[in-house]
């Protein structure tokens, strides 16, 4: 029997849409693959897991004008763990355009990142989070990684997990920007920025999705989101106190109307600052549910008005020379 249009749109929504770029790169896959075909029909089988998929084959697909392959709902785990376990033979590939390993390595982190906040364990979480870090910051230190590039490779929902990978990859940009050039460092960096929003994660959905105007009860349990990660974070040996810091004081603001405490300029830890201005420009360019993004240069615009009072002026500066270039 002929399927309808609507039931094969609805077919191919049991499908992960994978980059055929991929294929080549991670070995024999341990799932299978099939072919998106036309629009409106559901992917058919290409090829079984465990099956080569031969160079040539692939170079067919792609000079038939084929960038997207499919796998199956079921094996999308399989398919995310066999990526993560690939990711550093990826993104130190200099044969793959900087832009795409960029692409690849923002959706695998967003799925490390999705499925850690999922499992809610912080041991779990924490290991993959310092993973994650030392991919991003091998990708960011090693390469001229131009800010504006960057930006168009990224997603811009409001998932929380989204958020913070932005975050944690501009703060690496910026703190570089400003002269930071240890590794280890600029990793520690990223690391608190994936971080930093840690204590929403106790934030009840309702309210952080909320459209209509927050009533007070629920602004002050939202300001308790950087308290909350700290407390979380606070006990651990392998969390350094500039992270705590990031992760404590991301929404202090220069003349002392932050929170959670309300400290001034000099207060607020180097790392934390460089995290306040990553957060607002992501925030502000990112999709929420209360409001539409706004444009790069008006995000910019806005930063330069938050500056000096509330934002560090040299910061901005250097965020809005970077995101120019
Ligand atoms: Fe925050
Ligand atoms: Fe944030």
């Amino acid at each position: 029997m002929m399927s309808t249009v609507a039931e094969n749109a609805s077919l191919r929504r049991n499908y992960l849409p994978v980059p055929l770029l991929t294929l080549c790169l991670t070995g024999t896959l341990p799932v299978d693959i099939y072919l998106g075909q036309e629009k409106n029909s559901a992917p058919v089988l290409f090829r079984r897991k465990h099956i080569d998929i031969a160079g040539s084959e692939l170079a067919t697909l792609r000079e038939s004008g084929i960038e997207t392959v499919y796998v199956s709902l079921d094996q999308a785990d399989d398919y995310q763990q066999h990526l993560q376990s690939n990711v550093s033979s990826i993104i130190s590939n200099a044969d793959l355009p900087l832009a795409y390993r960029l692409q690849f390595l923002s959706d695998t982190g967003r799925s490390m990142l999705r499925e850690s906040f999922r499992a809610d364990q912080v041991d779990g979480m924490i290991q993959q989070i310092g993973e994650l870090s030392s991919f991003i910051s091998s990708l960011m230190s090693k390469n001229e990684v131009v800010v504006s590039e960057l930006f168009e490779v990224l997603r811009h929902d409001y998932q929380t997990y989204t958020h913070v990978y932005n975050v944690a990859t501009y703060s690496l940009l910026l703190a570089k920007g400003l002269g930071v050039t240890d590794e280890k460092e600029l990793q520690s960096i990223s690391m608190g920025g994936l971080l930093h929003d840690l204590g929403k994660l106790r934030i009840p959905l309702h309210i952080l999705n909320k459209k209509e105007r927050l009533t007070d009860i629920e602004w002050s349990i939202i300001q308790r989101h950087p308290t909350d990660g700290f407390i979380e974070l606070a006990v651990r040996e392998d969390i350094s106190e500039a992270q705590l810091m990031m992760v404590y004081q991301h929404h202090e603001k220069l003349d002392g109307s932050g929170y959670p405490v309300g400290i001034g300029a000099n207060e607020i830890h180097f790392y934390a600052k460089v995290c306040a201005v990553a957060d607002v420009f992501e925030a502000l360019t990112g999709n929420r549910p209360y409001r539409n993004p706004v444009t790069k240069a008006e995000a910019l615009e806005t930063l330069e008005g938050l500056a000096p009072h509330k934002l560090d002026q040299e910061m901005v500066q250097c965020w809005i020379a970077l995101t120019n270039r």
